[in-house]
């Protein structure tokens, strides 16, 4: 039997079209962000989840994170990529450019981040010091390479609460503690994927500079780089699932 791939999207993809019935799901955790939908991607069959519902309207600190991750793996997923936006926060790229981080650091508080839950349940320590699954990163990095685009290997990616932006000085403590990029979502997600069994991996859209990085307004910032990066990720997925 093949894999079982889903994609989680974030900001800047808008709804990919069903290929088959929209699964509503609930979960022990409760209801995921908005129905999974399966797609046919370059000719694989893939789950589809957006992360920040239907209509984009769940910020990072109230997604059920459990839910979405529990959802997917009810319905039998091995493996996930997480489309996620990022503030570069070292010089490692630019704006509008694409990266596979492979190093995480946590700094969201007061989320739902584990599905240990239940006094007398039981739970387990998972080991998290690579917390992203190395032969996805590597499939995910193999079909950038083939397809041409400029995808940074690796990086450390800080996941902060939000919705706000960090000001500068939290950027500057994130650079000295050795981030590279900034993001909202990829905490607690990558984690629950682990408890759950499920290989994950991120593959970041670089669509501004980190707070007091750059020249330009953030927000002017991502206006203009969105669409290079985001063309940059289909063309990695398309030749990711077309050369399944
Ligand atoms: N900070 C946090 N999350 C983000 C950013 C940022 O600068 N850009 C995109 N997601």
């Amino acid at each position: 039997m093949s894999e079982q791939f889903a994609i989680i999207i974030g900001s800047g993809f808008e709804a990919f079209a069903a290929s088959g019935e929209v699964r509503h799901i609930d979960t022990r955790f409760g209801e995921p962000s908005a129905p999974v939908c399966p797609v046919n991607f370059a000719g694989s069959n893939v789950l589809v989840l957006p992360r920040h519902g239907e209509d984009h309207s769940l910020p990072p600190h109230v997604i059920n994170y459990r839910a979405n991750l529990a959802a997917l793996q009810e319905l039998g997923t091995d493996s996930v990529i997480a489309l996620n936006t990022v503030g570069v926060v070292s010089d490692v790229r630019e704006p509008g450019q694409v990266a596979v981080p492979d190093q995480i650091i946590d700094y969201t508080w007061g989320r739902a981040h584990t599905i240990y839950n239940e006094p007398g349940s039981g739970f387990e320590h998972i080991e998290f010091t690579q917390p992203f699954s190395r032969a996805l990163r590597t499939a995910v990095l193999a079909a950038a390479e083939a397809a041409g685009v400029d995808c940074l290997d690796g990086g450390v990616y800080a996941a902060t609460q939000g919705p706000r932006l960090e000001s500068a000085a939290e950027v500057d403590r994130l650079e000295r503690d050795g981030a590279d990029y900034v993001g909202m979502t990829a905490m607690p997600e990558a984690s629950l994927a682990m408890e759950l069994g499920m290989d994950y991996a991120c593959l970041s859209l670089i669509v501004n500079k980190a707070a007091g990085r750059g020249e330009k307004p953030i927000h002017d910032d991502v206006e203009s780089s969105t669409l290079s990066a985001r063309s940059q990720a289909m063309q990695v997925l398309k030749e990711f699932f077309g050369s399944r």
